[in-house]
């Protein structure tokens, strides 16, 4: 049996309570180290997300400039920023489910515990894509802040943001329409594209849970509190990805292209779908952990033995069936481990 924690000081003792915001951001800096607080959810750094939680508890806003830790603080607001404080640092609730918000490329997003804090690649990805022809799928969509930021970049395009989880896609659903696009986003509840009616897309985007149960197992608290279904890809992470790429062969435009953020499996990912020959994006902190897999590769590897279409639907870009049915590459069953956890992008 591990030994019993220490208990955390209260914000209050023992040296009293901060009277300035800059003092109560110091305090809690402090705090943040002393205790490990496991960050990456909201801010990548104990100042940014301290200051973040302060300047939100007190609604003040978050580009407030830095005057603003002189400011003294009245009773009951000392006694908010004590309270949100408390439950981050004593409780280990993220930042961003005790404001209720999160930032990500620019734009506001509802999130609460049915959903996993936005962090993605994508945030980065998404602005620098080229053109898309035709309708574009966020299969994995959790509070719809990929959707959103897809409608956004794409006004012409008509988005499906596809969840399993019921619970996530009422956060989605209240996210779509506070961007005013609930008549181009449309939510389905779906175990990827199963109980999705048949289309093609141009574009295919996922940001899928990819972490081996295993590291999920052994993540920090604040990350515990996510999802479970958002983080854990089954025994070696590829389990939502494995049937999003056998679906997706049947669902691309000819010239679709699908996207996915992996995490730490792109070892795994280039080993078991080797055929398909994936394309690395370049992220700002080197770890390229998005791939691109053009349609083309996907139609013909989705050809191997065992595979019928949805009824409805013919092979993309594949009119002659007599093209070869190219096998993946073995699955490897072997762990990959996810660089975990998934933490902020901005
Ligand atoms: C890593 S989160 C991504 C959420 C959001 N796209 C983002 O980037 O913040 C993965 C989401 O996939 C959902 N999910 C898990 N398994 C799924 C499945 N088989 N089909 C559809 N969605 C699934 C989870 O509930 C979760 O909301």
């Amino acid at each position: 049996m591990s030994p019993p924690r220490p208990k955390p000081k209260s914000p209050s003792e023992p040296a009293g309570r901060p009277e300035t915001l800059g003092g109560w951001l110091a305090w809690a800096e402090t705090r943040y180290a002393e205790e490990g607080l496991a960050l990456g959810q909201v801010a990548a750094d104990a100042h940014d997300e301290a200051l973040y939680l302060l300047l939100s508890t007190l609604g003040l806003p978050l580009d407030s400039d830095e005057g603003v830790l002189e400011r003294t603080l009245t009773r009951s607001e000392q006694a908010a920023v004590e309270k949100a404080l408390g439950r981050r640092i004593l409780e280990r609730v993220p930042a961003a489910y005790l404001t209720g918000e999160a930032w990500l490329g620019g734009h506001k997003f509802r999130v609460d515990p049915r959903v996993i804090i936005p962090r993605s690649y994508f945030v980065e990805i998404i602005p620098r894509l080229g053109p898309v022809r035709g309708r574009i799928a966020d299969v994995c969509t959790g509070s719809g802040c990929l959707a959103v930021l897809l409608a956004l970049r794409y006004p012409e395009a008509d988005v499906d943001a596809i969840e399993l989880s019921k619970d996530a896609l009422e956060v989605a659903r209240a996210n779509v329409r506070d961007h005013g696009l609930s008549k181009r986003v449309h939510l389905h509840q779906s175990d990827v594209f199963d109980a999705v009616p048949l289309a093609r897309y141009g574009l295919i985007v996922s940001n899928p849970p990819y972490e081996p149960t295993a590291i999920v197992d052994g993540l920090p608290e604040e990350f515990q509190r996510e999802p479970r279904m958002a983080l854990d890809g089954g025994a070696d992470g590829l389990d939502v990805i494995r049937k999003l790429l056998d679906q997706a062969a049947h669902r691309l435009e000819s010239g679709g292209r699908v996207l996915i953020e992996v995490g730490g499996l792109r070892e795994a990912v280039d080993r078991e779908f080797s055929e398909l020959k994936p394309r690395w994006l370049r992220t700002a902190d080197g770890t390229d952990c998005v791939c691109l897999i053009e349609g083309f590769r996907l139609a013909r590897g989705s050809g191997r033995k065992g595979r019928s279409l949805p009824e409805g639907l013919e092979r993309p870009g594949t009119a002659s069936s007599s093209r070869p049915a190219a096998a993946r590459g073995g699955r490897s069953g072997s762990t990959s481990a996810g660089k975990s956890p998934r933490s902020r992008r901005s």
